[in-house]
């Protein structure tokens, strides 16, 4: 019988998510006996971080050894705890590339096991916000630009990450401009806040439990999100069911005291500026606020300290040696191999095959001469140096990576860093070309550090302007194409470049990512073939700036239309596609197979290797509406899996798609609507190519006996 692969397979994500194991009447009862007994300045001693600066790495809020309540203690981030050293995983932009929900349930596993051992109890990641714009300074940070791949990664990270230590997604919501993000107000209707903005949320909120969400500095339309009572109450807590607690972002997240904590604000960080007792009291006094609001938002947090019991959960914390330890070490190296994403790979240039590098021959034929241009081979770089840095106690470059790699297996090949007067380029066989971004091009826009990197005339992190690669890097490339046999590009940086400049010139280009501390023992497996690239873009890379949204850094009102990423296309052509990435084998896609059952659709489709080496394919599922009366994209995704495959192996891989999924976000009543028209289920490799599909009808009128209406095949 054929192999069969759950695409999400819920049991196995969510397995050991200690906040889903949470006894809501006992915790509730406990809680409630608890706090009759605080006086208001104990409620306010838990809704406020102890003080600006961390101690040991970590944010300290609502420690009270009077009534035994041990502290929350927070740090920061999405690629690994940063506190003193830790493993530095690649940036999550690279994981979502892996397209591999399951290994990302480990990472988060790892970074949630590193938290705890340094005594953390909550992680403030992961980040959630889509990627409307591959220019927003921390693209790098999330996953990806369509809104199921974020929820599926994300809710992966959160369960993994709640194994060991509370999670709490970031930031709700709509932050995606760095620049302005103290400012902006993010513009949306009701329709795509829900649909397009919001179900990855969703998503970590309900299947995952998410033990706390971090509200956003932005507004939402024309609300501060840490003042939006739309999102942090009606949306979050009513129809979502949150019962964990809201922090505000950092400094400037909670912008006042009564409207943040009226609006739903539980914790501000990462000390009380608007929370302070004198500022509540007279909010209190003045009849802005109520006591009861002060007792809810404690509740809030009593609730999760009570349901984790942080103080078990000190005692039973990992031991320090599972920090940065060999098997955590290992896999950081195994995501940076499958985060690689394959672009161009013209007459097989790659890999680096044992067969060129005459690594089995015996005869006396002249080593592979290869050189490798570009200072970031030479350079540890990581991602930006925001709140999300992590500090490794060593980390791998791609030089040092390659130069290990060829003596470990023995190659006979040459290897020389060639830094400047490019033209003994053309002496050898090929080079390699590394080449992309650093934390002072993108990042997280941190105003002091702009001031102290202003020196040298460059910013540190921020938005991007535009995607091209800054000059200088694209000179290398240009030295690479005008003196060399061969070029082979390797790309570093967290989001979309555009490469029409160069791309028809160079033989190969592999999209490396921020690859973490193991990335260039990762760049070199895929380079030389120990490992098959199969990892695919989360980000669409344009052709042209006019095929993405318009994306106005400056601007304090930023229109958020319902297409972004893929879907905002239309009928053009990318550079290259979301979900796309070469492989040194072949996949095929036969038989889909769309089965209605009670509450949604079982899709199964095969796939086989039909190529010479084991390999990975991601099919992948998009919906597209037909006959609609609303605006729709042509395609959205619903689901993807990850399979390996010997050469010649098939497995059917099995997707789950439920109806809530196809519902619309109808603002007239502000509910969720399934339209009467037709639902094709599309699969494919990438999203611009449908290799298969099948379509269901649905109609609310057919059958007067059934008020849900009836789905038929067509
Ligand atoms: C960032 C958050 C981060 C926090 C604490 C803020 O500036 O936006 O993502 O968790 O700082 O470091």
């Amino acid at each position: 019988m054929t192999r069969q692969i759950i695409a999400f397979d819920n049991e196995q994500i969510h397995a050991g998510n200690k906040g889903l194991a949470i006894d809501h009447d006992a915790v509730t009862k406990r809680v409630d006996a608890l706090l009759s007994t605080m006086t208001l300045a104990q409620k306010i001693n838990q809704i406020r971080g102890l003080q600006p600066e961390t101690i040991d790495g970590l944010y300290y809020a609502g420690e009270d050894n009077d009534l035994n309540i041990a502290p929350f203690k927070m740090v920061d981030g999405p690629r690994g705890a940063r506190t003193g050293n830790a493993t530095a995983f690649p940036v999550a932009i690279a994981r979502a590339a892996t397209f591999d929900v399951a290994l990302e349930r480990r990472v988060g596993m790892a970074i949630g096991r590193e938290v705890a051992a340094r005594g953390g109890n909550v992680l403030l990641a992961p980040t959630i916000n889509l990627l409307r714009h591959p220019g927003w300074g921390r693209a790098q940070e999330t996953y990806s630009e369509d809104t199921y791949h974020t929820g599926a990664m994300g809710v992966a990270f959160v369960s993994g990450t709640q194994n060991y230590v509370l999670a709490s997604p970031k930031h709700l919501a709509v932050n995606n401009v760095e620049i302005t993000r103290f400012d902006m107000s993010a513009d949306i209707s009701a329709r795509v806040l829900h649909e397009v903005y919001l179900p990855h949320f969703k998503r970590c909120v309900i299947e995952g439990a998410a033990a706390s969400i971090m509200s956003a500095y932005n507004k939402v339309n024309g609300v501060y999100c840490g003042e939006n009572e739309t999102l942090l109450t009606t949306i979050l807590r009513d129809d979502w069911g949150f019962r964990g607690f809201v922090e505000s972002d950092w400094f400037l997240g909670a912008r006042s005291t009564a409207a943040s904590l009226n609006a739903g604000m539980d914790i501000e960080m990462p000390t009380g500026f608007r929370f302070s007792d004198e500022k509540i009291q007279s909010a209190i006094e003045n009849g802005e606020l109520d006591e009861e609001t002060i007792s809810r938002a404690a509740a809030r947090v009593l609730y999760q300290k009570i349901g984790w019991n942080l103080q078990a959960m000190a005692e039973d914390a990992p031991d320090t040696n599972v920090i940065e330890c060999a098997a955590h070490l290992s896999l950081a190296r195994e995501v940076a191999q499958k985060s690689m994403v394959l672009l161009k790979n013209e007459n097989q240039v790659l890999p680096i095959s044992a067969a060129t590098t005459g690594a089995q021959s015996t005869d006396s034929a002249p080593p592979l001469s290869i050189a490798i241009v570009g200072h970031l081979a030479n350079t540890i770089n990581l991602g930006d140096r925001g709140s999300s840095m992590v500090t490794p106690t060593e980390a791998i470059t791609p030089l040092a990576g390659i130069l290990s790699h060829i003596e470990d297996h023995g190659y006979h090949c040459t290897v020389d860093f060639v830094e400047n007067e490019f033209s003994c380029l053309e002496h050898y066989d090929m080079c390699i070309a590394v080449v992309g971004f650093t934390y002072r091009e993108e990042g997280e826009f941190i105003p002091t550090q702009q001031v102290e990197a202003g020196n040298d005339g460059l910013a540190r992190g921020g938005d991007r302007e535009n995607l091209t690669l800054p000059d200088g890097q694209r000179a290398i490339i240009e030295a690479a194409i005008k003196h060399a046999k061969k070029t082979i590009v390797v790309l570093e940086g967290g989001s979309a470049v555009q490469v029409r400049d160069w791309i028809d010139k160079v033989d190969a280009l592999l999209m490396a990512w921020y690859p973490g501390c193991r990335g260039g023992e990762a760049i070199a497996d895929v380079l030389f073939g120990a490992i098959n690239p199969s990892g695919k873009l989360p980000v669409t890379i344009p052709k042209h700036l006019d095929q993405l949204p318009p994306f106005d850094m400056a601007s304090l009102n930023v229109e958020h239309g319902f297409l972004q990423g893929y879907r905002f296309l239309g009928n053009t052509e990318p550079e290259f596609p979301f979900g796309f990435g070469l492989s040194y084998t072949r996949f095929t896609l036969d038989g889909l197979y769309l089965r209605r059952h009670d509450h949604g659709f079982q899709i199964t489709v095969d796939v086989t290797n039909i190529g010479d080496v084991a390999g990975a394919a991601v099919p992948q599922i998009y919906l597209s509406n037909g006959n609609s009366a609303i605006l729709r994209a042509n395609i959205t995704m619903k689901g993807f899996g990850r399979v390996n495959l010997e050469p010649g192996e098939s497995a059917s891989v099995i997707f789950e798609v439920t109806d809530e999924t196809l519902a619309y976000y109808d603002e007239a009543s502000a509910s969720w609507r399934m339209e009467s028209c037709e639902y094709t289920f599309s699969c494919g490799f990438d999203s611009a190519t449908m290799l298969l599909g099948a379509s269901w009808r649905y109609d609310k009128n057919t059958t007067a006996t059934n008020a849900e209406g009836v789905w038929q095949p067509v």
